[in-house]
């Protein structure tokens, strides 16, 4: 298996970015859970987050599945100097100087001091809403 920067060259790598279909209306985000279900030929498994890249932000936004029903959708702008940040697995990792924040967006290791961006997340059996 060969990942650069997180994304797969072979289909079998697991840290590979995923960008979710959605659709935006009245400042609200809706995505299907099922964007979370990778659908492989040996058995479907499961993504601990999606991408969303929408106009409004420079940066894309992450949504990271906490469990059935919580989720978390963080800005990925580092709030040190504002480099995009790289998922990897349950964190957010900052390449400019190595700042890491948790899937809930809280500063783990500095030299960042604030928490990303964090939008309020619901959601219902099928969708996931995400208020902007
Ligand atoms: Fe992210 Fe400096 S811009 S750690």
């Amino acid at each position: 298996m060969i990942c650069i920067g997180g994304i797969g060259l072979l289909e079998s790598c697991s840290s590979s970015n995923y960008y979710a279909q959605n659709t935006i209306s009245n400042n609200r985000i809706t995505l299907k859970k099922s964007e979370f279900v990778q659908v492989k030929t040996d058995g479907n498994i499961q993504r601990n987050y999606v991408l969303i890249k929408i106009d409004k932000y420079k940066y894309p936004l992450c949504i990271y599945k906490l469990d059935e029903s919580n989720y978390s959708a963080l800005l990925m702008r580092c709030s040190h100097k504002g480099c995009e940040l790289n998922p990897q697995g349950d964190f957010l990792v900052c390449p400019c100087h190595g700042s890491e924040f948790s899937n809930k967006g809280v500063v783990q290791n500095p030299p960042a001091e604030q928490n990303l961006t964090i939008f309020t997340t619901t959601s219902d059996n099928e969708n996931i809403y995400i208020l902007l």
